[in-house]
């Protein structure tokens, strides 16, 4: 397992460990983005240690072969060897896949996971999966390979859009409803239903969110499922809550429209649609629903695009969904809700039901 470091002083304390270690270089991965927002803060710490810095173009759909190419054809043109590091400083698209790229380059070299969006910090930077998407399928080429170490600081988040928070909580929701119905009961009370769309954006920039403590929280779920299970044998899919059909809608989105979701965005309809699942295999309450249906629309009440989805969407979608990395044996497996705070994993669901619950969650 890698050790995470939580610091309020990123700047200092990755100074401090550096100076520890012995590396033949040094190269920070970023994106345009983090490039621009991200790497004026990280470089104070580097500023006694010389390295490469090397920027890829932002978002998913640069989360693809070619560009993996081009950080490999990089790195061999600044010849890093077997003892260099990589420093992942961006979201879950850059550490997804330049970890990818780090743990296959010369058969593996060391890197650390800097995440900067929030859902890279809750979600993505913890537990060594790796990956890129291939031929329009999410993930679908990867490792796992753990990170030498992950280093989180919510300063980052200071210059992350609205919408990207709105992403990271898709993830904080996910964790508190597999594992921790005392926090989603936190959850459900910060954003109450009225004025969410005045309100949201007050409150995910505002010192109601405690970031440290959510982000720790959620964290803190997530390695302990992994420690018990690091390569998705058993309870490890609990963390694939909502993914199932998130996946396959994050798929639908960013190979069909011109208007892709984001990530949390999909999980978020994802988790919608199984519960709504878990009411008719695995005894959630239809009360439990309406309460998890509420509150996700609250943290995302600007999402109105599945409602507007025809039949064949849906179909497509449902067809997606099939070729989920965690099924077997052409069944669909799902992980469902028994209770909030109490999720399943492997029951099987088929296509025309997650047509079903996607047509029941466009009644919404
Ligand atoms: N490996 C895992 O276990 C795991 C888990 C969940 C999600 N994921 C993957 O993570 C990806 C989504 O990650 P994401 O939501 O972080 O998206 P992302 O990496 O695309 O980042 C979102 C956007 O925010 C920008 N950005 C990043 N940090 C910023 C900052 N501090 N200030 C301003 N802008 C900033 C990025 O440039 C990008 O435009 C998906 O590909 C998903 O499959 C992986």
């Amino acid at each position: 397992m890698s050790h995470i470091f939580f610091t309020q002083n990123i700047r200092q304390d990755f100074q401090e460990w550096l100076k520890e270690q012995n590396f033949s270089a040094l190269c920070v991965l970023t994106d345009e983005n983090t490039h621009l927002h991200c790497y004026p803060i990280l470089a104070e710490a580097l500023v006694q240690f010389p390295h490469f810095q090397y920027t890829i173009p932002s978002g998913e759909q640069a989360k693809i072969l070619p560009t993996c190419s081009q950080i490999w054809e990089y790195w061999l043109s600044q010849h890093l060897d077997r003892k260099a590091l990589i420093i992942n400083l961006g979201g879950g698209v850059l550490g997804d896949m330049s970890g990818f790229c780090a743990a296959t380059y010369k058969r593996g070299i060391r890197f650390v996971q800097v995440p900067t969006t929030l859902l890279a910090q809750v979600d993505a930077s913890v537990g060594g999966k790796l990956g890129i998407d291939f031929q329009g399928f999410k993930n679908v080429i990867g490792s796992f390979q753990a990170p030498l170490a992950v280093w989180i600081d919510t300063v980052f988040l200071k210059t992350l859009p609205t919408r990207e928070l709105q992403s990271g909580m898709a993830e904080i929701l996910k964790h508190c409803l597999i594992a921790d119905h005392t926090q989603w009961i936190k959850l459900v009370t910060i954003l109450s239903s009225e004025n969410t769309k005045i309100k949201l954006p007050t409150i995910l920039s505002s010192e109601k969110m405690d970031w440290q403590e959510w982000v720790q929280h959620s964290v803190k779920i997530k390695e302990s499922i992994v420690a018990q299970d690091m390569h998705e044998q058993h309870i490890r899919k609990l963390l694939n809550f909502g993914h199932t059909i998130g996946h396959a809608i994050e798929t639908y989105f960013l190979t069909h429209t011109d208007t892709p979701l984001l990530h949390g965005e999909a999980i978020a309809w994802g988790m919608i649609a199984e519960s709504w699942l878990s009411m008719r295999h695995t005894g959630l309450t239809e009360e439990n629903f309406k309460e998890i249906r509420q509150t996700i629309q609250n943290y995302f009440p600007f999402l109105q695009i599945l409602p507007a989805l025809e039949q064949i969407a849906l179909e497509t979608i449902a067809n997606l969904a099939l070729q989920d990395k965690k099924n077997a044996h052409n069944t669909i497996n799902c992980v469902l809700l028994q209770d909030i705070g109490k999720a399943i994993f492997d029951i099987p669901i088929t296509s025309q039901e997650i047509v079903e619950s996607l047509l029941a969650c466009c009644q919404i």
